[in-house]
């Protein structure tokens, strides 16, 4: 399949970029996929009103079918085809963090494609503060159902770059609006339940949302490799944001670090090395690939470079992956969640 590809202006898609909007929103509403900016990954969009299109999203992705879609909408007008109701504490935390990195978990409409839910009987729906992503829904008057524009089990593209690695030639199209901005995917959140509960760490911290609605609660599924703990959100079950090479997450002193790195040297193995530029710093030994995720003194700046660090190690011929770990408060919960997948929970503690 040939993949057409439209660079577009980010803040002004509708003025500067209207013909290659136009052209990627009719593709949309001809039921085919499109990947797309968002301000936290980039997205693999298709008409959520469409089995065909949304299973055309699986088909390219390579996802497992029992893992459901988030449907992104430009106006709040458009949940009352997608959702039953609106508990009070989703409606606060809307007006609190729409459009943003948020998506909410509520129940469903009648109706609703059973492949954009996997059967279930909730709908993830989230409203993205991007002007790429919203031009599209705009023109193109379709809600959109959009997991991450990677494929299965990569880490999410921040890049359209990043998504032209996975997914040329398996979809109609990608528009590029350049990097995205928070990094890592929307905090999901259950609105079902009498207190929400956290079932994705993102961008909209656990402080955030207790600012707005009180008690919030976390799945514990996101602590725990065992079993009886199954996740709420189904896609937090998988191995996920990987890149080839194995990666460690080393907790402790920067010397500690060093002794890991020197170990692992002396049993021949090349090693990179994923942390801020401060730990960078500290690091003696020159023969290791490192590969700068930000500066300890904005975690943000973490969150928006740990996938494109992850993957640039793809480029590289480490054997072994260390990485720096931070404190899981704030932006720092939703890091070490993707870390930890990234690492299928592999530690090593001082
Ligand atoms: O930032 C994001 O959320 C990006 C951009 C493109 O918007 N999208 C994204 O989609 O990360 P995806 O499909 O990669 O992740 C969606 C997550 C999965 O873990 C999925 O299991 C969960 O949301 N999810 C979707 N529908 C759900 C539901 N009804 N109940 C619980 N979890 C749900
Ligand atoms: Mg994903």
């Amino acid at each position: 399949m040939e993949t057409k590809l439209w660079a577009v202006d980010k803040e002004e898609p509708l003025i500067n970029s209207y013909p290659q909007i136009m052209e990627a929103a009719s593709l949309l509403k001809e039921n085919e996929v499109v990947a797309f900016p968002t301000e936290t990954v980039y997205g693999l969009g298709a008409n959520a009103l469409s089995d065909q299109a949304v299973l055309k999203i699986f088909e390219a992705k390579g996802r497992p079918s029992d893992n459901p879609l988030i449907v992104h909408i430009s106006k709040l007008e458009q949940l009352k085809n997608l959702v039953d109701n609106v508990p009070e504490a989703a409606r606060k935390l809307m007006d609190a963090f729409w459009p943003g990195p948020l998506t909410l978990v509520l129940p469903k409409k009648e109706g609703v494609s059973q492949y954009v839910t996997a059967g279930l009987e909730t709908l993830a729906v989230r409203m993205p503060d991007h002007a790429v992503a919203r031009a599209l829904m705009e023109v193109s008057e379709l809600p959109l159902a959009a997991p991450s524009a990677n494929l299965s089990g990569k880490p999410s593209p921040t890049t359209a770059k990043h998504v032209e690695e996975d997914l040329i030639h398996r979809i109609a199209g990608i528009v590029d609006g350049g990097p995205t901005g928070v990094g890592l995917e929307s905090t999901v959140v259950d609105c079902t339940t009498e207190v929400p509960v956290i079932l994705r760490p993102g961008g909209v911290t656990k402080e955030d949302l207790e600012k707005v609605v009180g008690k919030v609660d976390v799945d514990p599924a996101l602590f725990s490799q065992e079993e009886q703990h199954k996740p709420k959100s189904p896609g937090m079950k998988y191995t996920h944001y990987a890149p080839v090479a194995p990666v460690y997450l080393v907790e402790g002193s920067e010397s500690f670090l060093q002794q890991t790195i020197t170990v692992a040297q002396r049993k021949g193995q090349k090693v990179g090395v994923l942390a801020t530029e401060e730990t960078i710093a500290q690091i003696k030994t020159r023969e290791i690939t490192a590969i700068s995720c930000g500066t300890k003194k904005d975690l943000t700046t973490v969150a928006s470079h740990l996938y494109d660090g992850l993957r640039a190690f793809n480029a590289t011929e480490v054997d072994v992956i260390f990485s720096e770990t931070f404190p899981r408060t704030g932006v720092g919960a939703a890091i070490m969640n993707r870390l930890e997948k990234a690492a299928g929970h592999k530690l090593i503690k001082e």
